[in-house]
């Protein structure tokens, strides 16, 4: 006796319900704590994991999947986006070389150039209409180069730009208020490193502006403890390499919750990095700026309006990132 008889015309009238499908690059430290996140979240129907050492990345498949049933059915296999990953929905993008202490994001950019040449071309001619989200550092850069090279429109090019930045202000700005940083709103914005800039000017709870705001301990934007708490969100990364070596899980709960807003066409805010092409004088550079992300990709950029200084700050991030693109050849 058979264990199953088939419905017999569901091969031929399929619906067009399609797997949710997810291809993680670079199966390391950020690329792992991004697939786990995803996994357990349970974000994808299908993930797929792919490392230029393709042991690495059967290991770590092996270790999730065993996991597989004690959560969600995640379908989660090794393999790369012109094979298994074929037309995957999203692609995200971890691979490269990682700052060693004292080393800035920006001091990796022509070891990941390099990298992404290869990379790009594939996903273009396997994934031609995924959306991909670059985690890659410096990422800025590595977005740009992304959608040059890929030619992709920009709204399927996202960088997760400033998106930890932002969630470790509002983590510090929460513990300063004692209240719950999700209901503490701010911003980082610009590069995603030492040029970054906390727009002070917009930082609310409930509507009351923290700068300036007019009640009882209310801050300017100078006051030397605020200085100090951005200082700490901007270096958080260099602290943290010093003592663990990287830095994984929060990027690897920024990218979820990205990922989430496009599968859910949410239309959620987040800092990510894209073109910015007009905005505040700027040109031809991608940072972030808070911008609403569906299952399009990016869909608009907020049009915020910022103090003299924050302009000025975001004007000379540009102007950063624009020189090293100036000297990049692609
Ligand atoms: C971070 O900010 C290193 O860009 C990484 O944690």
């Amino acid at each position: 006796e058979k264990l199953f008889v088939p419905h017999t015309d569901s091969e031929v009238h399929g619906s067009s319900i399609r797997p949710r499908k997810g291809v993680i690059i670079g199966a390391g430290q950020v690329g792992m704590a991004c697939a786990y996140s995803l996994l357990i979240q349970d974000c994808f129907d299908e993930l797929i994991l792919q490392d230029i050492q393709s042991d690495r990345a059967e290991g770590e498949v092996m270790d999730l999947r065993h996991g597989v049933p004690l959560i969600n059915p995640t379908d989660v296999k090794a393999g790369t986006v012109a094979d298994v990953g074929r037309d995957a929905d999203i692609i995200i993008i971890t691979a490269g070389a990682n700052q060693k202490p004292g080393e800035t994001r920006l001091d990796l950019v022509e070891r990941n150039v390099k990298i992404f040449k290869n990379l790009i071309a594939d996903i273009v001619q396997y994934c031609p209409n995924a959306i991909l989200l670059i985690v890659t550092n410096p990422v800025d850069i590595m977005t740009y180069v992304s959608l040059k090279l890929s030619g992709f429109p920009s709204s399927r090019v996202i960088g997760s730009g400033t998106v930890l930045d932002t969630a470790r202000f509002r983590t510090l700005l929460a513990a300063k208020l004692d209240i719950d940083p999700r209901s503490v709103h701010a911003y980082i914005i610009g590069e995603h490193g030492d040029s970054e800039v906390a727009v002070w000017s917009k930082v609310n709870i409930s509507g009351m502006y923290l700068c300036d705001g007019g009640w009882e301990g209310s801050p300017s934007a100078e006051d030397p403890q605020l200085q100090e708490l951005f200082w700490q969100v901007k270096n958080a990364a260099y602290e943290i390499i010093q003592r663990k070596g990287y830095t994984s899980y929060a990027i690897g709960l920024a990218v979820t919750e990205i990922v989430k807003a496009i599968l859910r066409s949410q239309e959620r805010i987040f800092t990510v990095s894209s073109i910015v092409n007009g905005l505040y004088g700027i040109d031809e550079v991608c940072l972030s700026l808070p911008r609403v992300v569906n299952e399009r990709g990016i869909l608009k950029t907020v049009n915020l309006t910022l103090s003299d200084t924050e302009r000025q700050q975001l004007t000379h991030s540009a102007k950063v990132l624009r020189e090293v693109f100036d000297n990049l050849t692609l």
